[in-house]
């Protein structure tokens, strides 16, 4: 087997990404029925958002067990249902610690790409926002910006920001600087969006707030 750079083996790498992708929506559903057990009562408009989190962690096994973790399936769809798509999934965590996040379109913007997948890369992005929080009410402005060939998406949050010296090291895999952290959902983020044919970068001020512009072409070139 291909040993890498740190003894890290490329099957490990990847099961690191599988388990670290699966949490995602298992620590969701497990946030809206940790909710209801606690208030003693079923709140209707939460199980949808289980229903499809659970979808969403049957689908992201599936695609380990297939080998096909990285594999992009494309569809035409609309990138402004997509983005509302993921913050009515972390609206209730944001709502809890006061937080907010900022996103008003009002037309479509149609794009290729592998909606399940490009949904992952939002959830990592926007959850990385919600642990970067600071003492002040944290708020995610999501804008969509239209070129020609791409859209850029900017993703800005005024929690506590990067030093240079951390910024340089974003995307570095199995780097973080959480406690519980992994260090490995900005790496899985930009091979999606790479396999995309976009890319991924990062603004940030330490005590300030970061900015992540990803972009994504509206049509894959190949
Ligand atoms: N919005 C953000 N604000 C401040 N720091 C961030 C932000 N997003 C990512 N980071 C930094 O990048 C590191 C790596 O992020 P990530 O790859 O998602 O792994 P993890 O979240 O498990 O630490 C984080 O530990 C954090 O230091
Ligand atoms: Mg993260």
């Amino acid at each position: 087997m291909k040993e890498e750079k740190g003894g890290v083996l490329l099957r490990d790498r990847e099961f690191h990404q599988f388990t670290h992708e699966l949490k995602n929506p298992l620590a969701i559903c497990n946030g809206y029925l940790e909710i209801m057990l606690q208030k003693k009562s079923i709140n209707s408009s939460y199980l949808p958002i289980i229903k499809s989190e659970v979808q969403r962690s049957l689908d992201i096994i599936s695609l380990y067990s297939n080998r096909k973790f990285f594999t992009l399936e494309m569809e035409e769809f609309d990138l402004v249902y997509l983005l509302e798509d993921v913050i009515e999934t972390l609206k209730l965590l944001f709502l809890e610690s006061q937080s907010k996040i900022l996103f008003l379109e009002t037309r479509e913007y149609y794009m290729l790409g592998d909606y399940n997948r490009l949904k992952q890369v939002f959830f990592n992005l926007l959850k990385n926002a919600y642990e970067a929080r600071g003492e002040n009410h944290l708020l995610v402005v999501v804008r969509i910006v239209e070129f020609p060939d791409y859209y850029q998406i900017q993703i800005t949050d005024n929690g506590i920001g990067m030093t240079a010296k951390e910024l340089r090291r974003i995307g570095e895999e199995y780097y973080t600087t959480k406690e519980e952290g992994t260090g490995l959902g900005i790496s899985y983020c930009k091979e999606v969006v790479r396999r995309h044919g976009g890319d991924l970068f990062y603004q940030s001020r330490k005590s300030l707030g970061t900015r992540v512009l990803l972009t994504l072409p509206k049509r894959k070139k190949s």
